[in-house]
């Protein structure tokens, strides 16, 4: 073979010319290949759509791609040239917004079929923050629909699977975004969390991910589900880009849209989340763990679980830290969950309000009712009481008053703990079992409730995986939380990223290593979600 014949014949092999690698990049490696000139942001644009149009079928992380996204890109290229002032935080970084945050260029729907025309006219607070810090919003994802369940399945987007088990749900309600990153569709994506829902999917994806402080991102444009309990925040792959993000997204700004804005303290109002991550150490702090949110009862679910938070608890120990158990009875998370859960009463009066505002055009229905007299929704195996239930409820229910006197109580009860055994953060697993299969009737066993009610932050890190499977070659991920008290977003960050140095724990999925070609687009493609694969269990209403 002539020179000439090996070199088309090789690059005819290579997977890709592009400078720019998309597998696993953060914002950093990112930003270095745009700032020394190896990239473009058309490029990056451009590899990322790639991925999505080759892999997506894998998981069906993908809701709709944004047409603008290549515009947008090429954008980002001329202030590059023009080379005129500052770049924001998030200058050319491909992200991906959960399909319940309002964005004005394309349809928010909740992942529900009856919603898939809703348009608002004005993007949410937190997406006006993304664009005006610089970031390109590549498209919407996949969620457990309207967010309500930890499944991830939605008559507009089918079910998404699990990155690393054919057979599992990749968590919830943010699963499409959990699944997305772990498969580098992006450089990281948003989601929200009423219950567990930023948590349970970075569990699920080996991710990280921050729930934060009640009042410290504002949640208006964002599909609600309860005033009490709803916040909006970032899924990464590392902690450096969670800190990053939460700091676009956190401002600080009072936004009276959302009154619990104005409960932001003045010293953190501002904070660069991501300035001083190396400076903790996990030398001399104390974590509680939290004995009642683990299922001791030996299982391949609950098994794997139990072994990689040994694991973790001993290098955290190692590390020259203290974890000390936390045995008291109130820290029973079914029985929080009964008791305390306040969506119920509160779903269909904020949802109603959402559908109603003038700002929201296109075909939509005008209220919660309407919505589920439909047939346009999923039901789930129980019959949907969540839902029945939350149809004749609402916050004049008498019962709800005692709920909220309950959340005030546990909150009291939480700060005791702290202070009583002297303790910097709690730890526990996410979920007591592995994230559930495909099919089941919810996402049991998670943890998440006690943040949800008490407002508290919780940091969110791979802590292992379960022994490889047929179906799971890299096993599946486990996640563990660390929660703090009100405002210590940068304390628990620090944590975190102490935590990362200990060792890496997370894997990119076998399959998503793969290289693919980077296409050149004039247009951005369709991406069509597969609906074809939700499972019997779930058929379309009526309730
Ligand atoms: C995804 O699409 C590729 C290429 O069309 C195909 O080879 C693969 O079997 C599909 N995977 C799934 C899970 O459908
Ligand atoms: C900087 O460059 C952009 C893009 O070329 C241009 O639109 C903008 O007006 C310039 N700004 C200044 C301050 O020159
Ligand atoms: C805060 O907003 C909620 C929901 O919009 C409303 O019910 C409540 O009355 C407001 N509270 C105050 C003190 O403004
Ligand atoms: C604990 O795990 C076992 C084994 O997987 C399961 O049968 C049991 O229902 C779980 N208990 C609770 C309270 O979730
Ligand atoms: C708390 O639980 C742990 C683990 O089950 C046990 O070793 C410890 O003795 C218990 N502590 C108290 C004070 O009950
Ligand atoms: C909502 O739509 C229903 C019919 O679908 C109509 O009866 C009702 O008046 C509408 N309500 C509002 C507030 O527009
Ligand atoms: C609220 O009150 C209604 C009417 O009594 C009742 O049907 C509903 O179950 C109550 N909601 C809750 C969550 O208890
Ligand atoms: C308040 O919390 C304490 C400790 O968890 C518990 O013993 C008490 O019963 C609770 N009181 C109410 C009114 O919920
Ligand atoms: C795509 O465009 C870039 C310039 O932006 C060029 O270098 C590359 O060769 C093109 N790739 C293909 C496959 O046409």
């Amino acid at each position: 073979m002539r020179i000439v014949e090996l070199l088309a014949a090789t690059l005819a092999l290579a997977p890709s010319t592009a400078a720019f690698d998309p597998l696993e990049a953060t914002i950093a490696s990112t930003h270095h290949d745009l700032y020394t000139g190896l990239t473009t942001c058309r490029e990056i644009v451009e590899s990322f759509i790639s991925r999505i149009e080759s892999l997506n079928n894998r998981t069906n992380a993908i809701i709709a791609l944004n047409p603008y996204a290549l515009e947008d890109a090429d954008d980002c290229d001329k202030k590059l040239a023009a080379n005129n002032g500052t770049y924001g935080r998030l200058f050319g970084i491909p992200i991906l917004l959960k399909d319940n945050f309002d964005t004005s260029f394309m349809p928010t729907t909740g992942a529900n079929a009856d919603m898939a025309h809703s348009q608002p006219t004005v993007d949410a607070p937190s997406v006006a923050a993304f664009k005006n810090a610089g970031a390109i919003i590549l498209g919407k994802t996949n969620l457990h629909e309207l967010a309500l369940e930890g499944i991830s399945v939605s008559s507009l987007g089918g079910q998404t699977i699990n990155p690393y088990d054919l057979m599992r749900t990749p968590g919830g309600s943010s699963g499409g975004t959990g699944a997305a990153i772990a498969a580098s569709f992006a450089v990281w994506g948003t989601g929200t969390d009423t219950v567990n829902s930023l948590r349970s999917p970075a569990s699920a994806n080996s991710l990280w991910s921050l729930r934060p402080t009640r009042g410290l991102i504002s949640r208006a444009g964002v599909i609600p589900i309860s005033y009490t309990q709803d916040t909006i925040g970032p899924i990464a792959r590392c902690v450096q880009d969670v800190a990053t993000a939460l700091t676009v997204m956190a401002e600080g700004k009072y936004d009276a849209d959302d009154n619990v804005t104005a409960l932001v303290p003045a010293g953190i109002k501002g904070t660069d989340y991501g300035s001083s991550l190396s400076a903790g150490s996990l030398k001399g702090l104390r974590f509680g763990l939290l004995e009642g949110f683990f299922n001791r009862t030996a299982s391949d679910e609950t098994t794997p679980v139990n072994d990689a938070m040994r694991m973790q608890v001993e290098k955290i120990r190692r590390a020259g830290a203290t974890v000390v158990p936390i045995n008291d009875t109130i820290y029973d998370a079914n029985k929080i969950i009964s008791a305390l859960d306040v969506q119920r009463y509160e779903y269909r009066e904020e949802l109603t309000k959402y559908l109603q505002k003038p700002l929201l055009s296109g075909i939509h229905p005008n209220s919660t009712e309407e919505l589920y007299a439909s047939d346009k929704f999923l039901v789930l195996p129980s019959g949907y009481e969540y839902v029945t239930t939350s149809l004749v409820s609402s916050t004049s229910n008498a019962s709800y008053d005692t709920a909220l006197a309950g959340i005030q109580n546990l909150t009291l009860a939480l700060q005791k703990t702290f202070v009583a055994s002297h303790l910097d953060a709690l730890i526990y697993p996410e979920q007591k079992n592995l994230v559930v299969k495909l099919g089941s009737p919810s996402q049991s066993g998670r943890n998440g409730i006690l943040a949800a009610l008490t407002g508290s932050p919780v940091v969110t890190v791979p802590a292992g995986f379960s022994p490889a499977t047929d179906t799971a070659p890299d096993g599946v991920p486990i996640g563990m939380e660390i929660l703090g008290r009100q405002w210590t977003e940068q304390k628990l960050l620090q944590i975190a990223y102490q935590i990362e140095q200990l060792g890496r724990v997370r894997k990119t999925p076998s399959w998503a290593r793969q290289r693919v070609n980077v296409r050149n687009y004039t247009s951005v493609p369709t991406i069509v979600p597969n609906v074809g694969n939700i499972p019997d269990e779930y058929p379309l209403g009526q309730l």
